[in-house]
């Protein structure tokens, strides 16, 4: 069960989750040390605040690549899904611009506005050209015709974990499969499926992975971008040069901290749901 204050009795059942959960309050303790006691700059690292707040990120993203069996090292915090995803399709396609070929991205055409509103941004000034992947009437994806658009040639394929609005998963085991036989960077929003269903980042040849924090009992405006190892984005924010250059901004220590510890207390659960339902 989930430690949130007992809604008051004039307030209506909440059946929202896809839109929004609340923040579980471990994780608002957490998040409120960070904030008033432990408030340091990460990037202020000559002094025991700024130190502090240094670990507090580094631990949060072992608890982020944990839960999605990443590295670590693959993690950039962002403002949450939406910016992730802007970052891996801007970035991803800004990164091949400068080589004259025809730019492609293969969506699923019922992705999330976040992904589908950036990718015709760029149709729009002429950078990418935007193909639909073909679904059937339940929204389910034609993974024939994924293998036949990755033939082709593309430059970036995005299918999504699991839908925000009719709740199908995708097969993105095999989406990945294909996607690495072909040699073709995939993003995957898994938004409405981390710390829901297992993802795992390294085996399932996901190139890009969006997560948010407020879909999974963490605070609104904190998410990440897994980027694998190897792969080169475009930053699209520039400034201080942090997070390798890839996302300039001083550091959101506590809604980095929420997200870490939201994302460690799903592993912790799913891990007892696994066990509890295997007594059964
Ligand atoms: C599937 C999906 N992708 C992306 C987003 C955007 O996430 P955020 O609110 O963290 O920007 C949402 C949230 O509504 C979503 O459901």
């Amino acid at each position: 069960m989930l430690p949130t204050d007992t809604p008051n009795q004039n307030y209506p059942i909440y059946l929202d989750c896809h839109s929004t959960t609340p923040v579980d309050k471990r994780v608002a303790e957490l998040m409120l040390h960070y904030m008033t006691k432990a408030f340091g700059n990460a990037s202020s690292i000559d002094h025991s605040y700024g130190d502090e707040a240094e670990q507090a990120v580094s631990q949060a993203a072992i608890h982020v690549a944990k839960l999605i069996r990443a590295s670590s090292k693959e993690v950039i915090f962002t403002s949450g899904a939406t910016e992730s995803i802007n970052l891996a399709i801007q970035g991803s396609i800004l990164e091949k611009t400068t080589n004259k070929t025809r730019l492609c991205i293969a969506v699923l055409p019922i992705e999330h506005k976040a992904v589908l509103d950036t990718c015709y941004a760029l149709a729009k000034k002429g950078l990418a050209e935007v193909i639909n992947l073909q679904i059937d009437s339940k929204g389910r994806l034609d993974l024939d015709h994924v293998e036949k658009v990755c033939a082709s040639g593309l430059s970036l394929l995005c299918v999504m974990a699991a839908n925000n609005e009719i709740g199908n998963i995708y097969p993105i085991q095999e989406v990945g499969k294909i996607a690495q036989k072909y040699n073709i960077p995939f993003l995957c929003d898994a938004s409405q499926a981390v710390g829901k269903i297992p993802i795992n980042f390294e085996e399932w040849g996901i190139t890009y992975l969006a997560i948010s924090a407020h879909k999974l009992y963490g605070p609104k405006g904190s998410g990440a971008l897994v980027v694998r190892k190897g792969y080169q984005l475009n930053p699209i924010l520039f400034g201080g040069g942090h997070q390798k250059g890839l996302r300039s901004g001083t550091l959101n220590v506590s809604g980095i901290v929420g997200l870490g510890e939201a994302c460690r207390l799903r592993l912790l659960e799913m891990e007892e749901d696994e066990w509890a339902i295997s007594l059964i």
